[in-house]
């Protein structure tokens, strides 16, 4: 069983995507999967088709219930989030376990699954340090972009800060890039970060492709959507690169 959070602190690198595919990927190769919706945005509850919960992760984190899991078929289940998520900040900063709400939450139900996957919001608030403290390991999906590689330091002095004291054995188990293309620039900038970060990037890479966003807006993964796509094949490739190594 592995817990692992899709961080990113800027906004549309490819986390939400990531999660919604590479979750279906690892369900359609007979693993049990979890996503979780820790964004007050709920994209990952849009893309699956859950728009309207009663229940959601801030009851399970601000109150006393315990993590709304909806099983969606197939191997995969959601605990969903919806708006109310923008309001846990506060709530979580009074309480004196509110770093580890969602651990807490975990412990209950982690043992029925072989992969939950925690799509972050795009910050670095106290529901992504929820979800770290929660995690095994981190991947952080990243756009060929000048401004995103410079981000990346940023979240590896996060991580070093949170192996110190709160959560030793966190990993970062790899950086995606996404949203790669044919452009000088965007491999200019691929070779910086494979020679920069060597072993620490994934072999895969996700092309620029947008069936994935054409997948997202018809509520299914991109496997349902078009599973002849570029993004389906990448998604796929990531995913045995997990399993696989
Ligand atoms: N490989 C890709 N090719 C083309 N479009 C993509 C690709 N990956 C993601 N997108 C699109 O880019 C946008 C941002 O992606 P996504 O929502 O997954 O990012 P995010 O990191 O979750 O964003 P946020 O930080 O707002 O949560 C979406 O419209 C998505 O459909
Ligand atoms: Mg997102």
């Amino acid at each position: 069983m592995k817990v692992i959070s899709i961080l990113n602190h800027k906004g549309g690198t490819g986390k939400t995507t990531t999660t919604v595919n590479l979750g279906k990927a690892l369900a359609m190769q007979n693993k049990k999967v979890l996503v979780i919706d820790v964004d007050s945005q709920s994209n990952l509850s849009q893309h699956v088709g859950v728009e309207e919960a009663q229940e959601t992760i801030y009851e399970a984190l601000c109150g006393k219930k315990s993590l709304p899991v909806i099983d969606l078929g197939d191997n995969l289940h959601i605990v969903p989030a919806n708006i109310d998520l923008a309001g846990a900040d506060e709530e979580l900063k009074k309480n004196v376990n509110g770093y580890f709400k969602l651990k807490t939450a975990l412990s209950n139900i982690h043992e029925n699954y072989d992969f939950i996957l925690i799509d972050c919001p795009p910050s670095l608030d106290i529901l992504t340090i929820n979800a770290l403290i929660a995690s095994d390991e981190v991947i952080i999906p990243t756009q060929s972009q000048y401004f995103s590689i410079r981000g990346l330091q940023t979240i590896f002095e996060l991580i070093e800060e949170l192996k110190q004291n709160l959560n030793p054995d966190l990993k970062i188990r790899g950086i995606l890039l996404t949203q790669v293309n044919n452009t000088v620039i965007n491999k200019t900038i691929q070779d910086t970060v494979y020679e920069g970060y060597g072993d620490l990037v994934f072999k895969t890479f996700v092309r620029q492709n947008i069936a994935l966003t054409e997948a997202s807006y018809s509520n299914q993964s991109i496997f349902e959507y078009n599973p002849k796509s570029q993004g389906a094949e990448d998604y796929l490739n990531l995913s045995k690169e997990i399993l696989h190594g």
